[in-house]
C-alpha cells in the first residue's frame, strides 16, 4: 500500500500572501482528515519573518480534530521550532536541509554542515519524546541557483543524516524540474545505501512530469509520496518553483498502475473546495480534475 502524505496546509499555502483566515486552514485540515490521507503536514514552526502565512501554526494544530490513524506531522528548523511544536501538540516533525549549499542559505540561513548541526539537539529531544522524524532533501535534482546536482551529493547527505537518526528522509524536487530518468539515477545510487523503506518522494510539478517521477519511485519499491491537494504550494526561497504534484492526481495514477491507496478523491476535493477560494491565483484557481463530482463545496 502507498501512504500518500498531504502537504497542502504547509507547501501549499506558505507561498500564499492572500490572508488565509486561521479558521479556515483547521477545516481544511479537518476535512483532509476525512479523506484517508495517512500523514498530513499541518504546517511549519520556523520564523514568521520568513513564512508570515504559517504564523498561526500552533493555534491551527490546538483546534484541528485528530483522527483516530491520521499522523499530524509540521517542519522545524530548529530548537526554538521543536520547543513552540512540542506545545502545540506536533505528532511528528521535519527537519529539512538541502542539497544544494546556495538554496540552504537562502531558505534556512545556514550551510548544510551547519544545518546538521542545528538538528542534533532537535533529533536529541525527539528521541527522548519518542517522536518520530522526518528530513527533508531540497533541491536533490535540481537547484534554481546551483543547476544539476549530482546524485553522489544528495546520497551522502542521505547517509548522514540517516546515521544521526533521522527516521524517514523525502527526497525533494523542490523546482519540479526532475525527469524521470533522473529520478531513476537517484535511486540507483540511494537505494543501495539507505533502505527503501526510509524514503519518501517529494515532488513539485513545474514541467508536468511529477506524476512520471511518482510512478518511476514507486517502480523502484518507494512506499511514501507527498502530494499536494489541487496541486498547491511552492517555495518563496526557491524561483520558479510551483506547486507540489497533486493529490487527486497521484492517487488516480497509481490506482491506474494497480497499487493500493486508500484516499477518497471526492473528500480530497472536498479539502481543496474550503481552501480554493482564498487562492487568488489562477494557477491555484483551476479546478482540480474531480472538482465537479463535489457536490458539497462551490469548486
Ligand atoms: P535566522 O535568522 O538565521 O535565525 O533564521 P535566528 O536564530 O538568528 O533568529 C532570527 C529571528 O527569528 C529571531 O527573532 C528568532 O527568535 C526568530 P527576532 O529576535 O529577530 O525577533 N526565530 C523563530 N521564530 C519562530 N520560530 C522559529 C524561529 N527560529 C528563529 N523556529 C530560520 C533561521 C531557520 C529560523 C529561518 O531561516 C526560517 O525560519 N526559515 C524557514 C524557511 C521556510 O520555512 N522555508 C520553506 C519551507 S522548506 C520547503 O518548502 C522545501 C520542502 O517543501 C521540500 C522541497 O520541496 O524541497 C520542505
Ligand atoms: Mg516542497
Amino acid at each position: 500500500m502507498i501512504k500518500i502524505v498531504e502537504v497542502g496546509p504547509r507547501d501549499g499555502l506558505q507561498n500564499e500572501n492572500a490572508t488565509i483566515p486561521t479558521e479556515t486552514k483547521i477545516a481544511f485540515v479537518d476535512a483532509l482528515s476525512e479523506s484517508g490521507v495517512s500523514e498530513i503536514e499541518v504546517s511549519a514552526f520556523v520564523s514568521p519573518n520568513m513564512v508570515p502565512q504559517l504564523k498561526d501554526a500552533a493555534t491551527v494544530f490546538q483546534n484541528i480534530r485528530r483522527k483516530k490513524g491520521v499522523v499530524y506531522s509540521a517542519l522545524v528548523p530548529n530548537e526554538k521550532g521543536m520547543e513552540n511544536s512540542v506545545a502545540a501538540g506536533v505528532d511528528k516533525i521535519s527537519v529539512f536541509t538541502a542539497a544544494s549549499e546556495t538554496f540552504n542559505m537562502k531558505n534556512i540561513n545556514a550551510t548544510v554542515a551547519d544545518s546538521l548541526r542545528r538538528f542534533k539537539p532537535v533529533l536529541k529531544q525527539a528521541k527522548t519524546l519518542r517522536m518520530p522524524v522526518r528530513g527533508y532533501i531540497s533541491t536533490a535534482f535540481w537547484c534554481a541557483f546551483e543547476g544539476k546536482i549530482a546524485p553522489a551529493t544528495v546520497v551522502e547527505l542521505a547517509k548522514q543524516m540517516i546515521e544521526m537518526g533521522i527516521d524517514e528522509l523525502s527526497i525533494s524536487d523542490t523546482i519540479g524540474k526532475a525527469t524521470p530518468d533522473e529520478v531513476g539515477s537517484l535511486m540507483d545510487a540511494i537505494l543501495p545505501c539507505v533502505p527503501v523503506e526510509r524514503l519518501a518522494v517529494h515532488f513539485h510539478d513545474t514541467y508536468g512530469r511529477g506524476i512520471a517521477n511518482v510512478l518511476k519511485s514507486v517502480s523502484y519499491g518507494i512506499q511514501v509520496v507527498d502530494a499536494s491537494v489541487g496541486g498547491l504550494g511552492g517555495c518563496p526561497f526557491a524561483p520558479g518553483a510551483t506547486g507540489n504534484v497533486a493529490t487527486e492526481a497521484v492517487v488516480k495514477a497509481l490506482t491506474g498502475a494497480g497499487e493500493e491507496v486508500t484516499v477518497n478523491i471526492e473528500k480530497l476535493i472536498h479539502a481543496y473546495g474550503i481552501i480554493a477560494s482564498y487562492l487568488p491565483t489562477k494557477q491555484h484557481r483551476r479546478p482540480a480534475p474531480d472538482s465537479l463530482a463535489c457536490a458539497t463545496c462551490p469548486f
